[in-house]
C-alpha cells in the first residue's frame, strides 16, 4: 500500500468537509468521536456552514454534558431556539436519559422502569425515538446531531434493535396471557390501572418512527457520520473501532475530522511542541494510510478556545480550505518571526529574574 507522503494528491479526496455542503440530499448528519476532541465545536461549525446553503438547520445535543450553550454562548433548551445572529439555524439540547414527560402517562412509568430492567437502554430509546418524532415533524433540511462520546454513539445506533426487543417482550406477555391484563401486570408488578393496549400502541408507533428513520440512517444519500479526532494514538485507535461499528451498522462514513494539528512552522522554538508535531506527525500518516478514501480535514491547534458564533465563524474557514501556517519554515519573515518571539520571551525571563532576585533581597 502507498504511503501518506506517497499518495498522490490527485487520487485522494478533497482534504475538506465540501462534499457535505454539496450533497443537497443530505438530510441527517452525526457527528463523534472520543471524549474532548472537538465534538461540539465541529457540529457547530458544520451546521453554522450547512445553514449558509440549506434552507434551514437544526443541531441537536444528546450527550447529558451539553455544550452546545458554550460554544454558541448562548442557553439552549430541549425546544429548537433559533441561534443569534441566524434566520435559518436553530439548537436543541436533549438529554435521552431524562424521562420523557410524553412517556410518564398513567402507569407508564412503572411499566417503564420494569421493561429497563428486562431490556437495559429501552427507556432511552423511547425517548430519542420521541425525539425524532417530534424533529420529523418539524421539516429542518438538515439536522446535525452533536453526540455523546463514543460509547454512547454506538448505542444511539443500537436504539432501533432495542425498542424491537422492547415490543418483542410486551407482545410476548400479550400472547401468553392471551390479553389478560391481570396476570400480565402482575408479572410486572404493576398496579391495575395500566392501559395495555394504550402502550403497546406507544410502543408500536415509536417502533414505526424508529424503523423509518433507521431505514433513512442507513441511507448514504440522506445520512453521514463525520469522526473527530486527534492525532493520537488512542483517538486513532477509536476512531478505528467507530469506522467499523459503523460499517457494521451500516452507516455511511466519509469524512475525518483531525483537529487540534500542530504545525511545524508554528512550532517555534519548543522543544515539547516539535516532539509533539512529529509524533502528531506520525499519527496522521496513518490516518492517510488507513482511511485513503475519506476527507480527511486537518483543523490548527488553536492557543484559544473556539468559544462564541464569532469565534466558530472564524474557525470554519480551514474546514473548506485546507490550514496553511501564515510563515514558512526558513524564510526570512519566519526567522524574523523567530527572533523576535525568542527576544521577548529573553525580555521577560530577565525582567521575571529581576523580579525574584529583589524578592529573595527583600525578605
Ligand atoms: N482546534 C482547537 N484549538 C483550540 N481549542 C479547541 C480546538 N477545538 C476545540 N477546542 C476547544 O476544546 C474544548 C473541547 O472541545 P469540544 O467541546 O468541541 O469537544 P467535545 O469532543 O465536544 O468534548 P466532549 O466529549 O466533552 O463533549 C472546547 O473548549 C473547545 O473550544
Ligand atoms: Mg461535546
Amino acid at each position: 500500500m502507498a504511503s501518506a507522503a506517497v499518495v498522490d494528491a490527485g487520487d485522494a479526496p478533497e482534504p475538506t468537509v465540501r462534499n457535505l455542503l454539496d450533497q443537497d440530499s443530505l438530510k441527517w448528519v452525526f457527528v463523534g468521536g472520543k471524549g474532548g476532541v472537538g465534538k461540539t465545536t465541529c457540529s457547530s461549525i458544520l451546521s453554522v456552514l450547512l445553514a449558509s446553503v440549506r434552507q434551514s438547520v437544526l443541531v441537536i445535543s444528546t450527550d447529558p454534558a451539553h455544550n452546545l450553550s458554550d460554544a454558541f454562548q448562548q442557553r439552549f433548551t430541549k425546544f429548537p431556539t433559533l441561534v443569534r445572529g441566524f434566520s435559518n439555524l436553530y439548537a436543541m439540547e436533549i438529554d435521552p436519559k431524562v424521562e420523557n414527560d410524553d412517556l410518564s402517562g398513567e402507569g407508564m412509568e412503572g411499566f417503564l422502569s420494569e421493561l429497563t430492567n428486562a431490556i437495559p437502554g429501552v427507556d432511552e430509546a423511547m425517548s430519542f425515538a420521541e425525539m425524532l418524532k417530534l424533529v420529523q415533524t418539524m421539516d429542518y433540511s438538515v439536522v446535525v446531531f452533536d453526540t455523546a462520546p463514543t460509547g454512547h454513539t454506538l448505542r444511539l445506533l443500537q436504539f432501533p434493535a432495542t425498542l424491537e426487543k422492547g415490543l418483542e417482550k410486551v407482545m410476548e406477555l400479550k400472547n401468553r396471557f392471551g390479553g389478560l391484563l391481570d396476570q400480565a401486570t402482575r408479572l410486572f408488578g404493576l398496579g391495575d390501572d395500566l392501559n395495555e393496549d394504550a402502550m403497546l400502541g406507544r410502543l408500536e408507533g415509536m417502533k414505526d418512527v424508529i424503523e423509518q428513520v433507521n431505514k433513512q440512517f442507513k441511507d448514504p444519500d440522506l445520512t453521514t457520520f463525520v469522526c473527530v479526532c486527534i492525532p493520537e494514538f488512542l483517538s486513532l485507535y477509536e476512531t478505528e473501532r467507530l469506522v467499523q461499528e459503523l460499517a457494521k451498522f451500516e452507516i455511511d462514513s466519509h469524512n475525518i475530522i483531525i483537529n487540534q494539528v500542530i504545525f511545524d512552522e508554528e512550532a517555534v522554538e519548543s522543544k515539547l511542541l516539535k516532539a509533539r508535531v512529529k509524533m502528531q506527525q506520525k499519527y496522521i500518516d496513518q490516518f492517510h494510510m488507513l482511511y485513503d478514501d475519506f476527507n480527511i480535514t486537518k483543523l490548527p491547534l488553536l492557543p484559544e478556545e473556539v468559544c462564541g458564533v464569532q469565534a466558530l465563524q472564524n474557525f470554519s474557514r480551514h474546514f473548506l480550505t485546507p490550514y496553511k501556517p501564515a510563515l514558512k519554515r526558513g524564510t526570512v519573515e519566519e526567522l524574523e518571526s523567530r527572533v523576535s518571539i525568542l527576544k521577548s520571551a529573553l525580555q521577560e525571563a530577565e525582567a521575571e529574574l529581576d523580579r525574584v532576585r529583589k524578592g529573595k533581597q527583600a525578605a
